[in-house]
């Protein structure tokens, strides 16, 4: 299903207007176009996958996409990528030294030319089936989720510097809502959303430190969909997952520097159950 598909149906809602956020528009597909280059971590399956492959499409678009392996068992996925003109590389974003030689590989891949966005899906979901007590988890979750989201940033920032758009976006949850917390209590992975929280802290601290020099960090809450890290019970395909992840790229400027966005499914605004996707800002 392509973009367009997914969301020339839905009607923008106000919040959404607001942030400038347009399922669907001319505009997210132009920014895309648009967009000299562009590195997604966690590539290597699910919506990261998905994502480059949706962004492939865009033919003025150039790719770098990041996979823990490329050989073995991340071998299909970078085959498939390689075969849309996506430059792969390894990159196991908890080891410093691979984000250097990774670093490398961008550098050179670029040659000369500014790295425009950084989009950040890789994570790990592990649970805690009896609850916030027995969680014995969290300093590994912390090191994926949290402190290599930073490490990949920071070592990024430099060729981000070169080019004009700035942009850098963050894959959360809405179970990051301190305030939605409670609705979500049920689920059976206290660690997880502990470090969704800190990942929205970690956006706001390099929202607010970095805007001076026109950067925009964002984080997002994608929607639940089926990939390895959830299975049939989630609300959406990965497809449709990725096309409302690219729709958050319309998001142009500096309102939504910092902001914690939702996205926008038509048909899903004001859905039963635990999950809406109205394009709004999350709480
Ligand atoms: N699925 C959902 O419903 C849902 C809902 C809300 C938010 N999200 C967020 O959306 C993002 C993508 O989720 P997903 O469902 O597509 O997850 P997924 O299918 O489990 O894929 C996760 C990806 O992260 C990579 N990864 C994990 N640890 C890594 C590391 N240390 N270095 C490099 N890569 C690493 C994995 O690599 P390997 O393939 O090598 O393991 C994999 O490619 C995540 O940030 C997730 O928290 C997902």
């Amino acid at each position: 299903m392509s973009v367009h598909e997914v969301t020339s149906h839905g009607t923008p809602k106000a919040s959404d207007l607001a942030l400038g956020f347009r399922p669907g528009s001319q505009l997210g597909l132009a920014i895309a176009r648009e967009v000299a280059s562009y590195i997604d971590t966690g590539a290597g399956r699910g919506l990261g996958l998905q994502f480059v492959k949706h962004l492939s499409e865009r033919s003025l678009v150039r790719y770098l996409s990041s996979l823990r392996q490329s050989a073995g068992r991340g071998h299909t996925a970078a085959g498939h990528l390689v075969q849309v003109r996506i430059t792969v590389m390894r990159l196991y974003t908890t080891d410093r030294e691979s984000i250097l030689i990774a670093l490398n590989q961008i550098k050179k891949s670029l040659s000369g030319k500014a790295l425009d966005i950084l989009t950040k899906n890789a994570a790990i979901m592990d649970s805690s089936l009896d609850g916030v007590v027995s969680m014995d988890n969290l300093r590994r979750a912390f090191e994926v989720n949290v402190e290599a989201v930073h490490d990949a940033t920071a070592a990024c920032l430099p060729q981000l510097r070169e080019g004009t758009q700035r942009k850098v976006f963050n894959l959360s949850s809405d179970v990051g809502s301190i305030t939605l917390g409670r609705r979500l209590i049920d689920l059976p992975f206290p660690t997880y959303n502990i470090v969704k929280i800190a990942l929205n802290a970690l956006t706001v601290q390099y929202a607010l430190e970095f805007e001076k020099e026109g950067f925009t960090f964002f984080a997002v809450s994608p929607g639940w969909f089926r990939t390895n890290m959830v299975t049939d019970i989630a609300d959406l395909d990965v497809s449709t997952g990725a096309s409302t992840e690219l729709d958050v790229l319309s998001c142009l400027g500096a309102h939504i520097n910092g902001k914690f966005l939702n996205v926008h499914v038509p048909g899903w605004e004001q859905a039963e159950g635990l999950h809406q996707y109205d394009g709004g800002e999350l709480p």
